[in-house]
């Protein structure tokens, strides 16, 4: 991605960052003239049927083809031969209209629409499954025998789940009481051997970063998104966000930023996509953080860092360029003598330093985005619409749905625009806070004060005490016994 470095390694080596000059690196492809110009190449696959082997042994064509990741094979194909896939049938996934959400946060009601794209339907609950069978895949191509990651929850539990489907040993770090239960319990049952380390997500990942990194001695392969082969997995949400648009292009893509894998894994797949002459325009991107886990917005929005490109985009080449670490770095040195660290109710999304930022100063240069950020209370008030109409997703996922009603409230996403808002993982990831949200009780285990031992929230919804009789009963239902 450094376009004053452009040096290329083989494939089947593992690397955290480049050797040359230390930035992160990305997979790059020579697509050949095998390469799909046509979508249909993938809907004949959904219709593929037969057994499908489990992950640990090669997987058979009816399990790749099951895949949502990949069913979009030809569209990542650092692999060999389809028998080194890793697959648990991920990314079976939804793009749904969601027109009573709209309706609440004033888009048109006859235009266009809003579109919420539902990835806690994967096997671990979020998005980061995805990642994992394309990073799995690598390290089976590479002979990993060991796995390892820091994280705020999800990407513990998705490594997790196929450490154990591959047989691969797996060691997980989790900050010091920064992890949400629901994800805390899937690390815990699935076998990973947990690391709670003293201090925040940024800790847990310099220091799994130095293992994977200067100590091959220990033999780790690091699945955080400094992997660039997990992005290529990452690909595949926005491919299914076009099928479920019948291959149309929305106007906006929302999504929550942390570590901003998820951003700069978008912006790579609409640029090969329009390379590759799939698409003919490429949306734009909307990265929402936390207002306490806002470097991306302080760095774009008040120290205005640009990816610097020797072409506009779409131009197939913005994917490398430069950019001024220096100043990121002062950044970090700023807040770290201010004592600045992250707090959000989203703690998916808690982090300081995120590892992608050039990536993500990329994909908004790719994608004419923009960056906000959005309070925990609103998170948490548009978690709670979210599923109030059906849907349900954490805190993190919320944000995405705040921040595009933030934008639509300032004129910069119209009313009658096509929006799809990624939620990244499920309501049962962090049921502390959607308690906490009903109830107002709680709120210390959650995380947040919202003031008040009672419920807080626009739309809380609290259990109704009730005595055990049964006219108490009905009448809490809200039926009235007729008078006799
Ligand atoms: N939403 C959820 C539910 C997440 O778990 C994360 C990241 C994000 C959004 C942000 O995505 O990092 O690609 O910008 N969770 C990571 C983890 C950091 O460790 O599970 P991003």
């Amino acid at each position: 991605m450094n376009a004053a470095c452009r040096c290329e390694r083989p494939i089947n080596q593992v690397l955290v960052s480049c050797p040359e000059c230390g930035s992160l690196l990305d997979v790059a492809y020579d697509w050949g003239a095998d390469a799909p110009r046509d979508w249909r190449v993938f809907e004949a696959r959904s219709a593929t049927r037969g057994p499908r082997r489990a992950a640990g042994t090669p997987a058979s064509p009816s399990a790749l083809d099951f895949s949502g990741v990949w069913r979009f094979r030809n569209l990542l194909p650092f692999y060999e031969h389809e028998a080194q896939i890793v697959t648990l049938g991920e990314g079976r996934t939804n793009l749904q209209r969601a027109d009573q959400l709209a309706k609440v946060l004033g888009f048109s009601p006859e235009h266009a629409g809003l579109y919420l794209q539902y990835e806690g339907f994967n096997p671990s609950g979020s998005f980061k499954d995805n990642g994992m069978a394309a990073g799995f895949t690598h390290a089976r191509i590479v002979n990993a025998q060991r796995v390892a990651c820091a994280s705020t929850g999800n990407t513990s539990a998705a490594l997790a789940v196929y450490a154990a489907l591959t047989g691969m040993k797996c060691f997980v770090f989790i900050g010091d009481g920064k992890i949400a239960y629901g994800k805390l319990s899937q690390a815990l049952e699935y076998g990973a051997i947990t690391l709670q380390v003293a201090g925040d997500f940024d800790a847990c990942l310099a220091r799994v970063r130095h293992i994977a990194e200067k100590m091959p001695e220990v033999g780790v392969y690091l699945m955080n998104s400094v992997n660039p082969f997990r992005l290529e997995g990452q690909k595949s949400i926005m491919f299914r966000v076009l099928e479920g648009l019948d291959w149309n292009v929305p106007d906006w893509i929302v999504v929550p930023g942390g570590n901003l894998g998820n951003c700069s894994a978008f912006a790579k797949a609409f640029l090969e996509l329009k390379q590759l002459g799939l698409i003919s325009k490429i949306p734009r991107l909307a990265v929402i953080q936390a207002q306490g886990a806002r470097t991306l917005d302080r760095v774009y929005n008040d120290l205005a860092l640009r990816w610097i490109a020797p072409h506009p985009a779409p131009h197939a080449d913005v994917l490398s360029g430069t950019w001024d670490q220096a100043a990121i770095d002062h950044e970090y040195a700023r807040m770290d003598r201010d004592h600045e660290r992250a707090h959000t109710v989203a703690t998916a999304i808690e982090i300081n330093r995120p590892v992608n930022l050039p990536k993500a100063l990329r994909a908004l240069h790719a994608m004419n985005g923009v960056v906000r950020s959005v309070s925990d209370d609103q998170i948490v008030e548009h978690k709670a619409l979210v599923g109030r109409f059906g849907f349900g997703c954490e805190p993190a996922s919320g944000a995405s749905v705040a921040g595009a009603k933030l934008l639509l409230d300032q004129g910069i996403i119209k009313k009658d625009e096509t929006v799809v808002c990624i939620l990244t993982g499920h309501l049962l990831k962090d049921p502390d806070v959607t308690v906490a949200y009903h109830t107002g009780l709680n709120m210390k285990a959650a995380g947040v004060d919202l003031g008040a031992a009672k419920p807080t929230g626009r739309i809380s919804n609290p259990p109704i005490k009730v005595a055990d009789e049964l006219d108490a009963i009905l009448h809490a239902m809200g039926y009235h016994t007729p008078t006799r």
